[in-house]
């Protein structure tokens, strides 16, 4: 090959791969082929020949490019431009009653219009456009960073590859991000399930799981033998474009237009009462419609209004998911088991007769304290119902009481931790009963380190459940911090733990050394420090050093803390343990650092939480970026003190520009000495 293209060769290239996207349009979004398969499969294969002859014009866009790509080592991250929020959800009328209400009072009004459509039970992904081309793809994640699936979503054929030039065509947006659910149809799911029992390898529990296993394959091939589907309920960051910019359901419309499936069953309704009409409409065509739904979503129609009800830090305040009511039925309560939680908490646990329930196997469920199984009256044995929605976790609602058995048996809440042994003791106010071992408990260290490697923590890829369970029980790690020191010798002697896998942990632990300060704080597990908190909290802080000298008063200020999360913070750092384990983390022998303070290392290094606070400082010479005034405040703010001579006493000198005869004094003293830069990158933390 020279590399010459005869222009034929292109403008055929071109005009194959625009009819196979057409074909394909007609086919998986409008469900409505005009030629039939064989026809399709002939301009495939003349499509895939010529490309084969010019691979120099493989371009990512190219039909035959849905097949599947090689296989990824791992995901990476995307973060979102706009964060992908969910949604509240409400089961009751008059819930969604209250929340047309609230809406109206917030608007000034007495009727709102209401985009309404089905709630896809399937995963929600971002799609990014640019110039009308897909250029990436990626989950929602935590919301604001997600996994970049591009190469498994180009395999979705409902996910065109291209804008589609329509009525809104000369104008194509420099950047679209198109938002909806990814999912396996019914039919698709039936028929994977029946291949994958013919191959004798794993069946799916729902459509939502074989979609989820799909999507999230490693390997694009994989995913392209899967049949999934795209549906767009929304859009994300735009610019550019003939993008509507009045109304939600105009939004819909315009994006089906460039290509997308919407759902059918989109409408637009006023007040709360035709809400609940359409409710119950879409739950009466539950069945019936190609794909899994879990309820409705109302949207306030108007974006203007939108804009003005704004958002909370989980959800829009214009928006509300009105879920199916969820699905309950009855087995048997085998037994209840006691679990120990990360924070000591001691948490009865049924043990059931596995049931399907809500589209799922269901063999325990949490039954939160012992003063919620007396509510419930339980009793070992008896007949209890169960109920599950979705994702949503499973819950014994109550029993059957005419069919308790004559030998149905008591549970008395054990006043000894069942795994250390220790003393469990309930707290007066408290409806929890708590093992005092501490972190001298091996099941609070393992849910500690758990917590720690959880995805959205320090999320280490490959550390599960029985692995720490091993690590712990063989006192190879007591701490989070000890996991870094872990070598391949330790973890291929294991049970279950092959070279290989072993190896992997090791590039998860090392790969986890750079999280951002909102992870770090949330995998530390401090009480009542939610991932919500925990992002808040490096907002305000910027560094991790100025949280961990913060006081009760300064926490308190917090948005999403309030005075319980502020003291458990403050419980926290005041544990000698915990700034143990931090400086160890921070230590050079392990070497994490966080993406936003880079420098937290130097002051950890030294062991001092604040090198400023109960610090004495001289100030000499003129300092260039801050008056002397304005140093010796700062000083003060942190705790520190600025005296006028210097002692023995003396922490710190501060020299700048012409110091004068007290520089001296402190080099004779052997005082630290510190120029204007050094200063001002201590102050900074
Ligand atoms: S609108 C700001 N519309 O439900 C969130 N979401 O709990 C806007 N979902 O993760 C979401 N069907 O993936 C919207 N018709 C629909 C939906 C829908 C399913 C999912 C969505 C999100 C979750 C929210």
């Amino acid at each position: 090959m020279n590399g010459y293209i005869p222009e034929h060769i292109t403008q055929q290239i071109y005009k194959l791969r625009e009819a196979i996207e057409r074909h394909n349009y007609r086919y998986s979004v409008l469900d409505a082929p005009s030629i039939p398969d064989s026809e399709y499969d002939k301009l495939f294969l003349e499509l895939q020949q010529l490309e084969q002859g010019y691979p120099q014009l493989v371009t990512p866009d190219s039909p035959t490019q849905r097949v599947g790509a090689s296989p990824l080592k791992e995901f990476s991250q995307i973060t979102h431009r706009f964060p992908m929020l969910s949604l509240s959800n409400e089961f009751e009328i008059a819930a969604v009653e209250a929340f047309d209400r609230r809406i109206c009072e917030a608007l000034g009004t007495d009727k709102v219009e209401y985009s309404v459509e089905p709630k896809f039970d399937g995963l929600a992904v971002n799609l990014c456009y640019e110039n009308g081309s897909f250029v990436t793809g990626a989950t929602r994640g935590d919301g604001s960073t997600g996994e970049d699936v591009t190469l498994n979503l180009r395999t979705v054929k409902s996910i065109p590859l291209h804008l589609r030039t329509g009525t809104h065509n000369d104008h194509i947006p420099t950047l679209l991000e198109v938002r909806g659910e990814v999912l396996m149809l019914k039919e698709d799911f039936e028929k994977l399930n029946q291949q994958q029992r013919e191959k004798n390898e794993k069946v799916f529990v729902n459509p939502r799981n074989a979609a989820a296993g799909s999507l999230r394959q490693l390997d694009p091939r994989v995913t392209a033998t899967r049949r999934l589907t795209f549906f767009a309920y929304g859009i994300g960051e735009h610019e550019g474009g003939k993008v509507p910019r009045d109304k939600h359901s105009k939004v819909m419309e315009y994006i089906a237009s460039q290509g997308f499936s919407v759902a059918e069953e989109c409408d637009v309704l006023s007040g709360s009462e035709e809400l609940l009409t359409y409710y119950q409409k879409i739950q009466k065509l539950r069945e019936c419609l190609p794909y899994d739904i879990d309820g409705v979503v109302y949207k306030v129609n108007s974006l203007a209004q939108q804009k003005k009800l704004g958002f909370t830090s989980r959800a829009p305040r214009f928006a509300v998911a009105h879920k199916f009511p969820a699905q309950k039925i009855e087995t048997e309560l085998l037994g209840i088991d006691v679990q120990v939680s990360r924070t000591g908490v001691l948490t009865p646990v049924a043990r059931l007769k596995e049931v399907f329930v809500g589209g799922a196997y269901v063999t325990s469920a949490t039954l939160h304290n012992e003063d919620e199984i007396s509510r419930k009256n339980l009793m070992i044995g008896d007949t209890v119902i169960v109920r599950r929605a979705g994702d949503v976790i499973p819950e014994v609602v109550g029993i059957v009481k005419a069919k308790r058995p004559s030998n149905a048996k008591i549970f008395i809440m054990p006043n000894q931790c069942p795994v250390c042994k220790s003393k469990a003791v309930r707290m007066p106010n408290e409806t929890v009963v708590r093992c005092t071992g501490g972190l001298f408990c091996p099941a609070q260290r393992k849910q500690a380190i758990l917590h720690f490697a959880s995805r959205r923590g320090m999320d280490i890829e490959g550390l599960g459940d029985k692995l720490v369970g091993q690590l712990v029980d063989s006192d190879l790690i007591r701490t989070p911090a000890d996991l870094y020191n872990l070598d391949i010798s330790a973890l291929v002697n294991l049970p279950h733990m092959a070279k290989k896998s072993s190896g992997n942990l090791l590039t998860s632990l090392r790969k986890s050394k750079n999280p951002t300060l909102a992870r770090f704080i949330y995998a530390i597990g401090i009480r009542n420090v939610g991932v919500t908190t925990a992002k808040e909290l490096a907002r305000y802080f910027g560094s991790f050093n100025k949280l961990m000298e913060a006081d009760v008063e300064t926490l308190r200020q917090i948005p999403d803390v309030g005075l319980v999360g502020a003291q458990s913070i403050a419980d926290f750092f005041a544990e000698k343990h915990n700034i143990e384990v931090i400086s160890k983390l921070f230590s050079d022998q392990v070497g994490v650092e966080l993406k936003e303070n880079v420098n937290v290392r130097k002051i950890q290094d030294d062991n001092s939480a604040n090198r400023i606070n109960g610090k004495t400082f001289v100030l000499t010479g003129t300092l260039s970026s801050l008056s002397r005034e304005g140093a010796k405040e700062k000083i003060e703010n942190l705790g520190g003190k600025v005296t006028g001579s210097v002692s023995r006493k003396t922490d710190y000198v501060v020299t700048g520009e012409d110091p004068g005869s007290k520089y001296e004094e402190a080099a004779k003293l052997d005082v630290t000495i510190l120029n204007e830069a050094e200063l001002l990158q201590l102050l900074q933390h």
